[in-house]
Parts: structure tokens; sequence; C-alpha cells
């Protein structure tokens, strides 16, 4: 194992904050990342683990041990008939695994192109885009325990998964280091066009019935229109969550704003888009000094360089005042703080 000391992750987050982590290691094996925590342990030293780091806010430190996930491998373990099922390595580039799940002829994960980070992180918030999320073909995941270095599978039921929500931001947090994501696919040829926008775009481009790679290709156009790519500009996707609120808060705004953008949950509240509410109260395109909001999507806050986490969140706070008073509606963080 190799462990470095005052490393830089500014090009280890996609957000390009500078931040020095007390301690850095690379890990590329279950048997090395025991050793690592063991080490950790040792010197009783907190642990934190990154993949892309697409979905953090770095402040100007992090204390103890940083571990970057490079665990790689994916390997067909099942299901040679109509439902392979993948074993993927944590440090696996997520978009990578779609592109390559795609070429096997596999559909399932068409939905989830272009999102960036890495397979291990996946779980954690339940990635989702264009009416699919991980859950759908999710089977198991494979974990080292931080705590003593225990191996423990998490079955589907046992990861609690909700919208950008997992057991592994709540009652797991920070206890476990994810080492590798078992999936379902399926050799069928069925896709999801429920989003209106996907749907839209593929009607208008004259496909009536779309195949994956349509569907993953109409997904990569209507991303690459409206978000920032990370190797350009700084962010962090969608800084906030889109709020799910009661049926008389949803009434309440709709008499305000007819055109208000929500969607109907199945326990009888709404979806509204947080983008549609900060775009509203005029934030769209506005620039803080070295830190701002995507002139594509409002939801997507940016870091033009120069700037730090502190002047992010400070832009952060500015937004959520604003749409609560507005609107009467709180804002969650969508991305990790360690600030
Ligand atoms: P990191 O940022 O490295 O880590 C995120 C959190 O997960 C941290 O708390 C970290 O400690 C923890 N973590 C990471 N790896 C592990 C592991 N192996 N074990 C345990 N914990 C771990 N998300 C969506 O859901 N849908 C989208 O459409 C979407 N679009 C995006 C578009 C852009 C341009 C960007 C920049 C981000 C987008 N995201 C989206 C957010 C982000 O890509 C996902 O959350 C992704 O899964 C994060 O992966 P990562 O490897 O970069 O995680
Ligand atoms: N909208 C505006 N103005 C804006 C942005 C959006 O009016 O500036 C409106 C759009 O016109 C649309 C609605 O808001 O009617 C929703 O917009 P969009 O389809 O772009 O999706 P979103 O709700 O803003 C969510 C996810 C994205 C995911 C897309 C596609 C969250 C927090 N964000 O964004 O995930 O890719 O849907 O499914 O749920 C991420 O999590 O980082 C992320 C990018």
């Amino acid at each position: 194992m190799q462990i470095l000391e005052n490393q830089s992750l500014e090009s280890c987050n996609t957000l390009h904050f500078p931040c020095r982590a007390e301690f850095f290691a690379p890990v590329h094996g279950v048997p090395e990342l025991q050793e690592l925590l063991a080490w950790a342990r040792q010197r009783r030293m907190p642990v934190t683990v990154l993949g892309g780091g697409s979905n953090v806010v770095l402040g100007e430190e992090l204390p103890g041990l940083v571990i970057l996930n490079q665990i790689q491998g994916c390997e067909q373990i099942s299901g040679s008939g109509a439902q392979p099922v993948l074993c993927v390595g944590a440090g696996e580039n997520w978009h990578q695994l779609v592109l390559h799940t795609l070429a096997q002829g596999w559909a399932g994960l068409e939905n989830l192109s272009l999102i960036p980070g890495a397979v291990g992180a996946a779980p954690i918030q339940n990635i989702g885009a264009y009416g699919v999320e991980l859950a759908q073909c999710f089977q198991y995941l494979d974990t080292c325990a931080i705590a003593d270095g225990s191996v423990r599978r998490f079955e589907l039921a046992d990861c609690a998964f909700g919208y950008r929500d997992s057991v592994f931001k709540n009652d797991c947090r920070d206890e476990y280091i994810i080492t590798s994501v078992t999936l379902q696919l399926s050799t069928s040829q069925v896709v999801n066009t429920s989003y209106a926008e996907l749907a839209r775009e593929l009607q208008e481009a004259g496909i009536e019935s779309p195949t994956p790679r349509e569907v993953s290709d109409t997904v990569i156009r209507i991303r690459s229109a409206k978000l920032p790519d990370p190797a350009e500009i700084g962010n962090a996707g969608s800084f906030f969550k889109n709020p799910v609120v009661g049926a008389a808060c949803y009434a309440r705004i709709r008499a305000q704003e007819p055109n208000v953008v929500g969607h109907l949950q199945a326990d009888g509240r709404y979806k509204l888009a947080a983008g549609w509410l900060i775009d509203q109260c005029g934030w769209k395109g506005h620039r803080d000094g070295a830190v701002g909001v995507h002139d594509r999507q409002a939801l997507v806050l940016v870091h033009h360089g120069g700037g730090t986490a502190r002047e992010l969140l400070h832009l952060a706070e500015r937004i959520q005042a604003c749409v609560a008073e507005r609107y009467g509606v709180s804002l969650e963080v969508e991305p990790r703080i360690y600030a």
C-alpha cells in the first residue's frame, strides 16, 4: 500500500476546489483496503472514501485518511440467458460501464448514461436520471466495514433506496466502503421512455421504437445540451434535491404560479422541479465572483475557478432563502459537504 501525506485533492473533485488530504491512498483491491483501514484504525484517524469526486463539496482540508477507490473488474457471474448478472468493481467508471453493457446488447442502464463518477458511489444516493434509478437493476453490493475491515453484503432490501437516498446516507453513514456492485440487466430491448423530455426528443428525431442504444444516445444529447462538462467548468451536478411537498402546498403554489412544474408521487405528494423554482427567482446565469448558477440549468451551481467551498455554500444559502421566502419551500443540498 502507498500512503501519501498532504496530498492535493484539486483534481479529485469535479468542482475543482483546492483541498488537501492529510493522508491519501489509492486502493486497488479488498486486502489492500483492509490493510489501509487497519493503518488508519491504529492511528485513530477518520477515513473518507472518494470515487470520481463528482458529488462532494470539499473545504480546504480533509483530515485523516482519504482513500481513492480504484477497485477494477467487471465479471458476468450468472444469467447467460435473458438476464445477465454483472459484478462490477467499485472503482470502475459508471459511464464506461453503461457503454460496455450496451455494446454487449444488454439493456437496463441506458437512461443513466453520462452520469459522472464511480460505480461504488452509485448506490450512495441511488443515482437516477430520465425516469430510471439504480435500484431498478440493482441486486446486491459488497462492502468493508471501516470500523474493523470485515466484509458485509447488502441485498436490495438492506439498502433502503429512495429518491437520491439510501441507508448509506442515513443509518450506515460513513460506516462502510463499497467494494463491488452487482447488477441484473436484460437482453430484451424493452426501454423506458416515460420521462417527458426524453420521449419528446425521440419523437422529434423520428424514432418510434427506440433501442437501448438510441435511448442512451438521446440521453447523452439532452444532457450535453444543458449540463456543464466538469472538465470545462467546475460543478457537482444538481446542487439541490427536487423538493417533495404535500398536496396543499402544491395547490397553494399552483394558485400563485399556474406553470409550476410538479409531478404527482405514489404517496399523493408532489415532486417540484427545484431548477424551475430557482429559475423563477431569477438566479439562472447569476455570477458571484468565482461561483455562480449555470446559465442553462439553474439547479447546477458552478465554480469558474479561483473560488472556495465557502463562497459556493454562501451562494447556495442565498438561493435557499430566496426560494423559501417566495414559495415557502426549503431546498435540501444534494452533494455531500466536507467543509
Ligand atoms: P464521490 O463524489 O467521489 O462521492 C460521493 C459520496 O459517496 C461521498 O460521500 C463518498 O464518500 C461516497 N462514496 C464514494 N464512493 C464510495 C464507496 N466506494 N463506498 C462508500 N462510499 C462511497 N447524480 C444522479 O443521481 N443523477 C444524475 O443525473 C447526475 N448527473 C450529474 C451530472 C454532473 C455534470 C455531475 C458533476 C454530477 C451528476 N450527478 C448525478 C451526481 C454524481 O455524478 C453521482 O452522485 C455519482 O454517483 C457520484 O459518484 P462519484 O464517484 O463521483 O462520488
Ligand atoms: N427547469 C427550468 N429552469 C431551469 C432548470 C429546469 O424551468 O433552469 C425545468 C425544466 O424545464 C423541466 C424541469 O424544470 O420542466 C426539470 O428539469 P430537468 O429535466 O432538467 O431535470 P431536473 O429535475 O432539474 C433531475 C435530476 C438530474 C437528472 C435529471 C433527469 C435531481 C436533483 N436532479 O434534474 O440529476 O439528470 O432530473 O432525470 O433530481 C443530479 O442529481 O446531479 C442530476 C443532474
